[in-house]
C-alpha cells in the first residue's frame, strides 16, 4: 500500500509513520529527515536548504522533488511505502501524479494549532539516531538520553514557538490545500489527533482498514 501522511507540522505525523511502518513492514520517506541528514552530513542539498528549514519555510520544490524521485526508485519501496512531509505543496502533489506513482490512502491528521504549539515544545530529538521524544507524552526511559542508541537528546532548532508560528502560517498556505486535492480523487481520509499517541494510532488504522 502507497500511503501519504498529511498534517501540520508536529500533528504526529512521524509518530504515526512509524507505527504504520512497523505494522505493514514498509519504509517511511520522511523529507524531513533526508534533509536533516543531508545537512549533518555537509552535503551541497543539506546547505541549501538549511536556510529554508531554520525560518520555517518550505524548501524549494525542486529540491524535494528531485528527493522523492530518487528515493521511490530504491528497491524497499516496490511493496509499498509511506510518505511523511511530500507532497506540501500543489507542484509537489502534481509532480508526484506526473512520476506515475499510485497513491492508495491519504491521512490527514487534524489537530488545533494551539495544541501544535505545546507539542513542538515539548519535542526532543535524538542528534544521533533521529528519534523523537516528547518532555511529557513520550519520555524516555533516562532523562536527555535516547532509549535506542544512548544519544543526546536536543530541541529541534526549527521547533523553537517563533519558527513554529512559521510553520504554522505556511501549512495552511501552502499545504492545507492538499486535503481538497487527494479528497477530490477520493483518497483522503482525515483522522482527528487524540491526546493519546494510541488511540490516533488506532484511528489510523481504522482508516487504512477502510
Ligand atoms: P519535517 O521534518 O517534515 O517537519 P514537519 O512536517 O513540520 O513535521 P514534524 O516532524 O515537525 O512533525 P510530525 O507531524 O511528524 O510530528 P511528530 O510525530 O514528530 O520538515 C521540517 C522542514 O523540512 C520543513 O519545515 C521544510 O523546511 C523542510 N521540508 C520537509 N519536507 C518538505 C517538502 N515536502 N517540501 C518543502 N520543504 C520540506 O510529533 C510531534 C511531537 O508531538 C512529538 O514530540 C511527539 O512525541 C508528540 N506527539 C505525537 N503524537 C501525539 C499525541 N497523539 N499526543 C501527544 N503528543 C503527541
Amino acid at each position: 500500500m502507497n500511503i501519504i501522511l498529511l498534517g501540520a507540522p508536529g500533528a504526529g505525523k512521524g509518530t504515526q509513520a512509524e507505527k504504520i511502518c512497523e505494522f505493514l513492514n514498509i519504509p517511511t520517506i520522511s523529507t524531513g529527515n533526508i534533509i536533516r541528514a543531508a545537512l549533518k552530513n555537509g552535503t551541497e542539498m543539506g546547505l541549501k536548504a538549511k536556510s529554508y528549514m531554520d525560518a520555517g519555510q518550505l524548501v524549494p520544490d525542486d529540491v524535494v522533488i528531485g528527493i522523492i524521485k530518487e528515493r521511490l526508485a530504491e528497491s524497499d519501496c516496490q511493496n509499498g511505502f509511506i510518505l511523511d512531509g511530500f507532497p506540501r505543496t500543489i507542484p509537489q502533489a502534481e509532480a508526484l501524479d506526473n512520476m506515475g506513482v499510485e497513491i492508495n490512502k491519504v491521512i490527514d491528521i487534524e489537530v488545533a494549532d494551539e495544541n501544535i504549539v505545546k507539542r513542538m515544545s515539548g519535542r526532543r530529538v535524538c542528534e544521533k539516531c533521529g528519534a523523537s521524544y516528547h518532555l511529557e507524552y513520550k519520555k524516555p526511559d533516562k532523562e536527555g538520553i535516547c532509549n535506542l542508541c544512548t544519544g543526546t537528546l536536543v530541541q529541534r532548532k526549527d521547533d523553537h514557538p517563533d519558527t513554529v508560528l512559521s510553520r504554522l502560517k505556511v501549512y495552511h498556505e501552502e499545504t492545507e490545500p492538499l486535503k481538497d486535492y487527494y479528497a477530490k480523487q477520493g483518497k483522503l481520509t482525515i483522522v482527528e489527533g487524540q491526546e493519546e499517541v494510541a488511540d490516533t494510532t488506532a484511528l489510523v488504522f481504522k482508516a487504512l482498514e477502510d
